[in-house]
């Protein structure tokens, strides 16, 4: 064996290997560095047999001895997550939205879901708040069109108004000027009536008669509205379609009508009464 040759430099031991004169000295790694290095080793053994790791095949791999896997382990997880959910879910089934409303814990959970679904399915037409739009009411006030009862939104809710549901809320202004129900001439004095309900422009009997004959009947002898009808307030300065004279006149002669889906079938009763009660904690509820 031939003689380990040293650096002259540094004293290090060479391993023999030169390169135009450059000597390779023998530095062995450090002694921590191996020791992790075999600690990894055993540690991926260990793994290797215990763990699945190791792919064999299409679409197969190693088990491991434990036979762990982390899809079994979330669908436990799930599970619990599912069974105290059902316990919630079955308080709400059992419950009407009165009872909901009456049991603070329901009702918190209920606030917690409803702003939820809220903000998803019904802010792009309602609003964030339920703050409305132009032909989009407004839910955070006492103005209700079809109701503010917990019972009436969530009918509202479910059926939805003018949509495709059987069940849903109907009903229709008739086009008084098209269908020369009433001639232009008392749809400027009945226009003049509607106006002085809110106290802009002065009422005549010419106006009230046409009123009385032709518009109580879905919008209440003093125009404040009538809810089974669908009717909305007239008196309370508050409008679907916006304010004025030439508005209300516009209603006459090509009247409009809000279309609100139905979501029974698309949300779930639960969701259902969480979002009524939480539409009718904004501020109007009755
Ligand atoms: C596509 C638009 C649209 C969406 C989405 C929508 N709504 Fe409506 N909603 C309307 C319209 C339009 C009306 C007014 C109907 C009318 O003219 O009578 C209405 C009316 C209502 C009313 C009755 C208001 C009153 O004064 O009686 C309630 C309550 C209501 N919506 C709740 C909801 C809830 C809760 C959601 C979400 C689950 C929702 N809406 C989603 C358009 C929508
Ligand atoms: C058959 C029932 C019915 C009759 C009769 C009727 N209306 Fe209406 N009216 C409605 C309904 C329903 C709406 C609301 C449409 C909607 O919610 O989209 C409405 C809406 C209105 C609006 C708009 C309200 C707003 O907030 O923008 C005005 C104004 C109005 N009616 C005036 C009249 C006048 C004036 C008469 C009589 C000449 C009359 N209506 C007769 C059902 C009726």
């Amino acid at each position: 064996m031939a003689q380990k040759e040293h650096d002259a430099l540094t004293g290090t031991e060479t391993t023999g290997h030169e390169w135009d004169g450059i000597k390779e000295l023998n530095t062995p790694l450090p002694r921590w560095w191996v020791y992790l290095l075999w600690v990894t080793v055993i540690w991926a053994v260990v793994y290797y047999v215990l763990y699945p790791s190791w792919p064999i095949g299409l679409g197969d791999y190693t088990k491991g001895v434990l036979g762990y896997s982390s899809r079994a382990e979330l669908a436990k997880e799930l599970e619990a997550v599912k069974q105290s959910r059902a316990g919630w879910l079955q308080r709400f089934e059992d419950s009407t939205v009165e009872e909901v409303a009456g049991d603070p814990d329901l009702l918190n959970y209920a606030m917690a879901g409803g702003r939820v679904i809220f903000a998803d399915n019904c802010a792009p037409c309602h609003g964030s708040g339920g703050q409305g739009a132009p032909a989009y009411p407004v839910l955070a006030d006492d103005d209700w069109i079809w109701g503010g009862t917990l019972e009436d939104i969530l009918f509202t809710i479910r059926y939805g108004v003018r949509a495709t549901h059987d069940e849903t809320r109907l009903s229709e202004m008739p086009n008084f000027l098209a269908d020369e129900i009433i001639t232009a001439e008392e749809a400027g004095e009945v226009t003049d009536y509607v106006m002085s309900l809110t106290g802009a422009g002065v009422a005549t009997v010419a106006g009230q008669t046409v009123f009385m004959e032709q518009c109580a009947a879905c919008h209440g002898e003093d125009g404040k509205g009538l809810k089974e009808l669908g009717g909305p307030n007239l008196a309370d300065g508050i409008w679907l379609y916006g304010e004025g004279r030439d508005a209300v006149m516009a209603q006459l002669g090509n009247p409009r009508h809000g279309e609100m889906p139905a979501w029974v079938g698309r949300l779930d009763d639960v969701s259902i009464k969480q979002v009524t009660v939480y539409v009718h904690s904004l501020g109007g509820g009755q």
